[in-house]
């Protein structure tokens, strides 16, 4: 597993933006907002390059980010190379964790639960280090409940995914991926094990159809037994002067910025293009529609086609170009 990682780690970050539609930030933010405030002890697992440790930083909060490949955890590091804050990040294996019992607020994983088999072993391990009454939000990448969009889903992840995995130096990983999404599927046995390993489910979340899914849980017990900040973090400030020269916050925060930008912009030219295209096909339809030999239903399902993908992609690329020339996206 860590060297399916490590081969992977350069790419992993626009791969995973690709395959998401860009929407893997939204439902990490969604994720790191999960979290209690007061949580003084965080645990990421399975953080991987660090893209899920942006959202639960706080000042005067310990945020760890545990992984077992040490190259993306590398490139965590690269990421995270700054002064204030900044998580710590440990290469070790989720079944077994160099932290003592009842030693963490929260715990999230994004991405990560699927690859942890037998999961409820590693539930019960994530079930020791954290404290009674603590949080896990666990965000998943899922296959869809049966019914009408499960052929379609089933179709992109078996043969659409490992075709994207074509940019990554290791295509295996990327038939992998679509493979472990369609064996976790829709979450039910997943709450099943969640149950079992002493956790009470809080709440669901559901995105892009089913393709994502964030679960929210609370370790059973009558919590109490950690120390919670008496200041609430938000009100701490930075104490430590920036020192890295290659990785400030500033430049760090920038680097991501033009990747966000960058990948924007795209889906905004992709968006542009299919929105004229669609515009020059109602042109060619009202001038030469009358020469095709349509029935009237076909006719008029033809419109509705041209027109609500005109409307559609019309709209989703003034959005996405609102936000290219807007403010930069925070997490
Ligand atoms: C799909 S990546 C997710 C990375 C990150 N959380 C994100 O949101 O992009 C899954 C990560 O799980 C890690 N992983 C897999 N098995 C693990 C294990 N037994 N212990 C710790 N990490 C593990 C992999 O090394 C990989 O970095």
């Amino acid at each position: 597993m860590a060297g399916m990682f490590d081969a992977v780690s350069d790419r992993y970050d626009l791969l995973n933006s690709v395959m998401s539609l860009g929407r893997d930030r939204a439902w990490r933010a969604a994720l790191a907002r999960a979290v209690p405030e007061e949580a003084r002890v965080v645990l990421d697992l399975c953080s991987g390059s660090g893209a899920s440790l942006d959202g639960p930083r706080r000042p005067g909060r310990l945020l760890l980010g545990v992984d077992v490949s040490l190259r993306m955890l590398q490139a965590a590091a690269r990421r995270h190379a700054n002064g204030g804050w900044a998580p710590r990040l440990v290469c070790a294996d989720a079944f077994r964790l160099p932290l003592p019992a009842g030693s963490v607020d929260a715990v999230t994983i994004a991405f990560g639960i699927r690859n942890l088999r037998p999961r409820p072993a590693a539930l019960r391990e994530i079930a020791r280090v954290l404290r009674p009454g603590g949080t896990l939000a666990v965000l998943e990448a899922t296959a869809s409940e049966p019914g009408p969009l499960a052929p379609a889903h089933a179709f992109y992840l078996t043969w659409l995914v490992p075709l994207a995995g074509r940019l990554s130096p290791d295509p295996s990983a990327y038939r992998y991926l679509g493979e472990s999404i369609l064996d976790f599927g829709a979450g039910p046995e997943f709450e099943r094990d969640l149950e079992s390993s002493g956790f009470a489910l809080l709440g669901r979340r559901r995105f892009l159809l089913g393709a994502a899914r964030l679960w929210i849980g609370r370790r059973a017990g009558s919590g109490g037994g950690v120390q919670i900040a008496a200041v609430r973090p938000p009100a701490l400030q930075d104490a430590r002067p920036v020192s890295s020269p290659e990785g400030t916050p500033a430049v760090a925060a920038a680097a991501r910025d033009t990747e966000w930008r960058v990948w924007t912009a795209a889906q905004f030219i992709v968006a542009a293009a299919l929105t004229v295209a669609l515009g020059w096909g109602i042109w060619s339809f009202v001038n030469y529609g009358s020469a095709l030999p349509l029935e009237t239903w076909q006719r008029n399902l033809s419109w509705v086609l041209l027109v609500g993908g005109l409307l559609g992609f019309g709209v989703r690329a003034l959005v996405l170009l609102g936000r290219v020339l807007g403010p930069p996206s925070r997490p």
